[in-house]
């Protein structure tokens, strides 16, 4: 594990690489930061060269907009997607990539596949959704957005982590994971309201990207949660059907965190997947 401090358009970006091999880039979803890609860093670098950054505003990065502003920017899928290209630049990394991002790590994959085709190798898409917002969320983001600005980070922690986590219940023989409840929490409460608000605000403006999805021609993997309560599986079995190359896998028993959830499924389907692919 090699966590750096680098320069990523001028502002300072944490970034943690290990193992050697094809580049995977792991992006975080919302309001999250790497460590929720824990349970497969170390895993991944036996076969992978694993770059694992914080996105902008969120974990030990500087945001990329000027905080004097009065009014917090949307931070926008495609802003990420580029500020993920130009990462890739500052660590050296010209050849293409397998793009693994969860949920908010997932909007911002479509828009890689979509801006930046040539640097990718392969996608991972875990618990996410190609459609935009319907207007009802678009509103509820704006209202958090506000909410997050007046009241801090600690009711979102509050609001978000029961949705996150599958729900620990007679059918659901997973372990409860109370160690990794608490790091989310703990990463959400110290996330800057201002990252979460930026958050929120850029997820409301992405389009929908159903429309490029036949466009993909990297192999996609799609993995879905059997207890995600915010992108049901069979959402993300239809998306995936547009998509020219890909698979669809479900992961029994996992939530919204699917990776953190079930790491050992998690871990073999992604590399199962990379394998065949890669040979074939
Ligand atoms: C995430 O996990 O990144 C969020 O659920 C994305 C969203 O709010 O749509």
């Amino acid at each position: 594990m090699n966590p750096q401090t680098i320069d990523v358009l001028g502002q300072n970006a944490h970034v943690t690489q290990g193992g050697a091999g094809r580049p995977i880039l792991l992006a975080h979803g919302f309001p999250l930061d790497h460590q929720m890609w824990n349970a497969q860093f170390e895993p991944l670098s036996q076969q992978f060269h694993v770059i694992c950054p914080d996105l902008p505003g969120f974990g030990n990065s500087q945001p990329s907009w000027p905080k004097t502003e009065a009014a917090v920017p949307p931070l926008t899928m495609p802003t990420l997607a580029d500020w993920l290209a130009a990462l890739l630049d500052a660590i050296g990394i010209d050849e293409p990539v397998v793009f693994c991002g969860l949920s908010m790590g997932g909007y911002i994959g479509w828009e890689f596949a979509r801006r930046h085709p040539q640097r990718l190798a392969a996608l991972v898409a875990c618990n996410t959704r190609a459609s935009d917002d319907t207007e009802t969320i678009r509103r509820g983001r704006q209202l958090a957005a506000r909410e997050v600005l007046r009241s801090g980070a600690g009711p979102v922690a509050e609001s978000l982590v029961p949705k996150l986590f599958a729900a620990p219940d007679a059918s659901n023989e997973i372990n409860p994971r109370d160690e990794e409840r608490k790091l989310i929490r703990q990463v959400i409460v110290e996330t800057d309201p201002d990252s979460i608000a930026a958050g929120q605000l850029g997820m409301a403006q992405r389009e929908n990207a159903r429309q490029w999805l036949e466009r993909i021609t990297a192999p996609t993997l799609l993995v879905a949660g059997e207890f995600d309560e915010i992108v049901p599986a069979e959402e993300m079995e239809q998306d995936s059907s547009y998509i020219p190359d890909s698979e669809f896998v479900c992961l029994n028993h996992a939530g919204h965190l699917a990776p953190l959830e079930s790491p050992q499924a998690f871990n073999d389907a992604v590399v199962d997947w990379l394998n065949r692919k890669s040979h074939g």
